[in-house]
């Protein structure tokens, strides 16, 4: 007889990955297919809603090939965030391309709303900061330059989606069109207070509740796929932000647990619990879930650039030959010859929330090589992150002395132990590091019952990273970062 197992499908801002695990949550089959980023103006970043689909069905397809996955429990859909899609619910399809929650369209509109009180409403009722990085200000641009889309808005014939919405109204043939939570709570239209949609800030932004998918709890009936697709009806059983998911596959799901995740950029995730607690310094509150698997409160600190650092050095200043080598480049020189790195080339997110700074390479001298730079690079990472960490330890009672560590960056030992040292914190890299997925996946177990609770989930065990730096070195360094920070902001700081 055929064991039971859970599908993930994470859908992030490159490609779709689809894995299978068994109820241990250890990964049976994997499956993954890179899709189009489409830069149509400088700032702008595009996604076609058909490519992310059909990478959906080619990797969900070939996990379903797989002879272990004759008894699928529940799939878990997770997904890049703040990326949103005009859909035509009826047909499945999207009318538009999908504005990227990379793209800096909406900068000048932020700027403009931020003079105004809209800026304490937004903050008030999402947690959320005005940037262009949310929803919002995505949709309010689709609706000004599409014609007749307010129209057709008007007669019911769009919902604004965000990628989960986007992939559960295909996988079940416009059956559900639903989001969760976490999702919602990064559109800046979502009071995280009353866990509803805000009809004040939809108006604010020029569109009306009833354009929005239906909330379900991220634990929670998403329907099924539809036979016609997948040739069987596999329950939909938990949907999250990836964020959110890599914090929940972290085993993140009570307060004081803190996760960073090490992808192309860097999200720092502490779970703070049933309180909403909001931040002083530039960090987000947002909604993750919680053990019951309802929403609970989390701060998040976002960094734009991490290992999209490593791929710039590669591919646009041929620094290194692939992504890997970087450790070992990197470890070739004792430090940065003074070099610093300051990776704002799609602007800055927290704290400083900057989208027209630029990147720079400062403190080069004549005996500055490759090498310097690309470690000036891996180092940037691990400061962006530092600074998060220094203002999470500030605006928090509880002590953070160590980070649970995922995705591919984290792969890097170099990179983990700067972390370790710059932050002063033990970093515990957990064995797999596809934690997102993990996170889907045990969601979606828990919405299927395949556990009692979430006392019950399976752990894994860890790589530890002590810090080595003394605390006067390493505040020197920090400030030596602040520094350089500071010549490349055109906020003031
Ligand atoms: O907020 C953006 C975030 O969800 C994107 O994550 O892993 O797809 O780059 P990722």
């Amino acid at each position: 007889m055929a064991q039971p197992t859970l599908i993930a499908i994470d859908a992030g801002t490159t490609g779709v990955t689809c894995l299978l695990f068994d109820t241990q949550l250890r990964p049976l089959a994997r499956a993954y297919r890179e899709f189009p980023q489409s830069f149509p103006q400088p700032g702008w970043v595009e996604h076609d809603a058909g490519e992310i689909l059909a990478a959906v069905d080619e990797t969900l397809r070939e996990v379903l090939a797989h002879p272990e996955a004759a008894d699928v429990r529940a799939i878990g859909v997770t997904n890049q965030r703040e990326t949103v899609f005009a859909l035509d619910p009826g047909a499945g399809e999207a009318l538009l391309p999908g504005i990227v929650w990379q793209d800096r369209r909406t900068a000048a509109r932020c700027r403009e709303l931020r003079a105004t009180d809209a800026l304490g409403l937004v903050r008030g009722r999402t947690g959320l900061l005005l940037d262009p990085y949310f929803s919002a200000t995505k949709i309010e641009w689709l609706l000004a330059n599409t014609p007749h889309l307010r129209e057709r808005c008007e007669g019911g014939g769009v919902v604004f989606a965000t990628v989960d919405a986007l992939i559960v109204q295909h996988l079940t043939e416009q059956d559900v069109v639903a989001t969760d939570p976490t999702n919602a709570s990064r559109t800046m239209l979502f009071d995280i207070d009353r866990k509803q949609w805000d009809p004040e800030l939809c108006a604010l932004f020029g569109l009306e509740v009833d354009w929005l998918p239906e909330v379900r709890p991220s634990v929670g009936d998403f329907g099924v796929t539809s036979r016609f697709l997948f040739d069987r009806e596999i329950p939909i059983r938990g949907v999250a932000g990836d964020q959110q998911a890599a914090l929940v596959g972290q085993g993140g799901l009570a307060a004081g647990d803190f996760k960073t995740t090490f992808g192309t950029d860097s999200f720092l995730l502490l779970n703070t619990g049933a309180e909403r607690r909001d931040s002083e310094s530039g960090l987000l509150t947002t909604l993750a879930v919680g053990a019951d698997g309802k929403a609970t409160y989390a701060l998040e600190g976002s960094v734009f650039m991490g290992g999209a650092i490593v791929q710039w050095l590669r591919d646009q200043l041929g620094a290194l030959p692939d992504a890997a080598s970087s450790e070992v480049v990197a470890a070739s020189v004792p430090d940065t010859g003074g070099v610093t790195l300051v990776p704002a080339f799609t602007g800055l997110g927290a704290p400083y929330w900057d989208p027209d700074a630029r990147a720079a390479v400062l403190g080069m001298t004549r005996g500055t090589t490759t090498a310097h730079v690309v470690r000036a690079g891996l180092e940037a990472i691990a400061f962006q992150n530092a600074e998060l960490i220094e203002l999470l330890r500030a605006e928090t009672a509880a002590p953070i002395n160590e980070v649970r560590v995922d995705g591919g960056a984290s792969a890097n030992d170099l990179l983990m132990q700067m972390q370790a040292d710059l932050a002063g914190i033990a970093v515990l890299r957990p064995s797999e590091v596809e934690a997102t997925a993990r996170g889907a996946a045990l969601l979606a177990g828990l919405g299927a019952g395949v556990w009692p609770d979430a006392s019950s989930l399976p752990t894994l065990p860890f790589d530890r990273f002590e810090p080595a730096l003394s605390a006067p070195e390493r505040a020197s360094r920090m400030a030596g970062w602040k520094a350089a920070v500071a010549r490349v902001l055109t906020t003031g700081g």
